[in-house]
C-alpha cells in the first residue's frame, strides 16, 4: 500500500518558510506585494482569488485587490499592469484566468514585467526555465518538484513521465524534472499505446483533466504517483485524474485529491512573491 504524499502539510511548512522571509525582509523595512486582479466574476476564480488572498495574508504579504468588471476593455487592463509594472512598491502581478472573450490572454501575460511574473506564464520566464537561466517558473509543477524533494524523492536517474502537455502544467513539468536530471517522456491525446509509457514510469505525474483516467493497471509496480487533476465527480466530490483506490495498491506514494497538489500551487505562489523581493536585493 503506497504511503500519502501529504501536500496540505508540506503546503503549511512552505507558507511557514515565506513568513520567516517577510519577516526578515520586514525587519529591513520592506514588504512584499502582490496585485491580484480579477475581471469579472467567475465563481471558481473568485474562490481562487480568496485563497491566494487569504494566503498572503498568512505570509505576512500585502495583497492590493483589483475587481474590473467583465465589460473593462483589454486597453484598460493593459494600463492597470502598466502602472503596477512602474509602481516600485508591487512586487508580483497575478492576473486571474480565464479572462472574458474579448481580452487576449496573450497580450496580458505578455504586458506583465517578467521580474513580476509571479505565476511564471509570460514567454520569458517559459524561456528561461527551458534554458536554465533563473526566473519565475509556473507554481503547480514547482510544487510537485516540492513534494516530491520534501518526501526524500529523488528525481536523478528516474524515468519520469507526463500525462499532458498543457502550457502551464505539462510542459514545465517536464523541464523540471529534466533539470533535476530525470529522464523524461511526456505523453498527450495522440500518444500511441499510453499504458505501455506509463508502466514505464518510476514517476508519474498525471495532468489530462480527465478525472479516473489513469488506474493501477496503468503503473509500474512501486512507481511514485502525483496526481495534479481536480475533478468534480458524479457524486459532486472533488477527485482527481488518477483512480486512488486502485492506483494506492500498486504505487508506492500518491497524492489525494484534495489535499495533495492543489494546496502547493498557492504556496508556490508565495514562495515566488517573496522570491521577486529576493532576486533583486
Ligand atoms: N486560473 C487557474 N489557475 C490559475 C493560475 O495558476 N494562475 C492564474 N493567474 N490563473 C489561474
Amino acid at each position: 500500500m503506497a504511503q500519502i504524499i501529504d501536500g496540505k502539510k508540506i503546503s503549511t511548512q512552505i507558507k511557514d518558510e515565506c513568513r520567516e522571509r517577510t519577516a526578515a525582509l520586514a525587519a529591513q523595512g520592506i514588504t512584499v506585494t502582490l496585485a491580484v486582479i480579477q475581471v469579472g466574476s467567475d465563481p471558481a476564480s473568485s474562490v481562487y482569488v480568496r485563497n491566494k488572498k487569504r494566503a498572503c495574508e498568512y505570509c505576512g504579504i500585502r495583497s492590493l485587490s483589483y475587481e474590473l468588471p467583465e465589460t473593462v476593455s483589454e486597453e484598460e487592463l493593459l494600463n492597470l499592469i502598466r502602472e503596477l509594472n512602474s509602481r516600485a512598491d508591487v512586487n508580483g502581478i497575478l492576473v486571474q484566468l480565464p479572462l472574458p472573450k474579448h481580452i487576449s490572454e496573450d497580450r496580458v501575460t505578455e504586458a506583465i514585467d517578467p521580474g513580476k511574473d509571479v505565476d511564471g506564464f509570460h514567454p520569458m520566464s517559459v524561456g528561461a526555465l527551458s534554458i536554465g537561466k533563473p526566473g519565475f517558473v509556473s507554481c503547480t509543477p514547482q510544487g510537485v518538484i516540492e513534494l516530491l524533494k520534501r518526501s526524500g524523492i529523488s528525481i536523478r536517474r528516474k524515468e519520469c513521465v507526463v500525462v499532458g502537455r498543457s502550457n502551464i502544467v505539462g510542459k514545465p513539468m517536464a523541464m523540471l524534472l529534466l533539470r533535476e536530471n530525470g529522464t523524461v517522456t511526456v505523453t498527450h491525446s495522440a500518444t500511441v499505446n499510453l499504458k505501455e509509457v506509463t508502466r514505464r514510469a518510476d514517476i508519474l505525474v498525471v495532468a489530462i483533466g480527465k478525472p479516473g483516467f489513469i488506474t493501477g493497471d496503468d503503473l509500474k509496480e512501486g512507481a511514485v504517483v502525483i496526481d495534479v487533476g481536480i475533478n468534480r465527480g458524479a457524486d459532486g466530490k472533488l477527485c482527481g485524474d488518477v483512480d486512488f483506490e486502485s492506483a494506492r495498491k500498486v504505487a508506492s506514494w500518491i497524492t489525494p485529491v484534495p489535499g495533495g497538489v492543489g494546496p502547493m500551487t498557492i504556496a508556490m505562489l508565495m514562495s515566488n512573491c517573496v522570491k521577486s523581493v529576493e532576486m533583486k536585493r
